[in-house]
């Protein structure tokens, strides 16, 4: 399938480092989009085309609990990738369950409302639509014999269609829900990451869908709209503005 071209759009991608951050922005470099490096180490990041030839990225060094400091640097934003995350496997601990909520939940919530503070406050309405794209996992509705990595993970899914229903008018919000696939994070995984960030901006992009859902597993392609759309209905009847 012909892959849609994107006017030129500046693209910025938390855990940019990491498998999939990094396949990412491969896939956004193919596409055209200017290319921001969000990553908590300070080891340079060289990414290569096929061809061996380097692509070009502007990299910003941030830490989970200092996103104010991105604020800046989210003025010349399009689309913000929120991909960070770590496992905690089978750790329990409160410092390992503080962890998990900040860096796999809180921040991402974080930066979502001040990317969204960022937008409204621009002078002119931004064309096209400044989009926010939080990678959630499977594992907001599907095992991953990692609790905290489920908890934390499930946390910043219903966070996400709790501020959604604000949020939309201001943001184009994307969820994605990914299966295994190899990485640091899951070195096991089924999936490339390469493969896994093509399908994703194939559905976001080409097909423009909101809910991103990349896995083998078939029950989450049935479990995760209903899962979002009752969420959708008890958040919108049970809260307000
Ligand atoms: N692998 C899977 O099977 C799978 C399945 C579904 C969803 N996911 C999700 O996909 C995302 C990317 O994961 P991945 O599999 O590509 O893993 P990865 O290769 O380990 O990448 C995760 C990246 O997150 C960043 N990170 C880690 N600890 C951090 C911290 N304390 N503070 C801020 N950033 C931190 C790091 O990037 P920087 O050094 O650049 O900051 C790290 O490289 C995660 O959100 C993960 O939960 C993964």
């Amino acid at each position: 399938m012909e892959e849609h071209p994107v006017p030129m759009i500046t693209v910025a991608v938390t855990g940019a480092s990491g498998a999939l951050g990094q396949a990412l922005l491969r896939q956004w470099h193919r596409r055209g989009a200017r290319l921001i490096a969000l990553t908590h180490g300070v080891t340079p990041l060289v990414l290569r085309q096929a061809t061996g030839e380097a692509i070009p990225l502007q990299q910003v060094c941030w830490q989970v609990g200092q996103e104010a400091a991105l604020r800046p640097m989210l003025e010349a934003v399009d689309v913000l990738v929120i991909n960070h995350g770590i496992n905690p496997h089978g750790q329990r601990s409160a410092a390992a369950t503080e962890l998990a909520l900040e860096v796999n939940a809180l921040s991402a919530w974080r930066l979502l409302e001040l990317f969204a503070e960022v937008v409204r406050e621009r002078q002119a309405p931004a064309r096209p639509r400044p989009e926010v794209w939080i990678n959630t996992s499977e594992a907001e509705i599907q095992p991953a014999i990692s609790p905290l990595y489920e908890l934390s993970k499930r946390l910043i899914g219903q966070l996400l269609s709790l501020r959604a229903l604000d949020l939309a008018s201001t943001l184009r919000l994307r969820r994605l829900v990914l299966g295994p696939f190899r990485s640091a994070l899951n070195p096991i995984g089924v999936m490339s990451a390469d493969w896994v960030a093509s399908q994703v901006l194939r559905q976001a992009l080409d097909w423009n869908c909101s809910l991103v859902i990349v896995t083998p597993n078939p029950l989450t392609y049935v479990l995760m709209p209903l899962t979002t759309l009752s969420r959708w209905a008890y958040v919108r009847l049970t809260s307000r503005p």
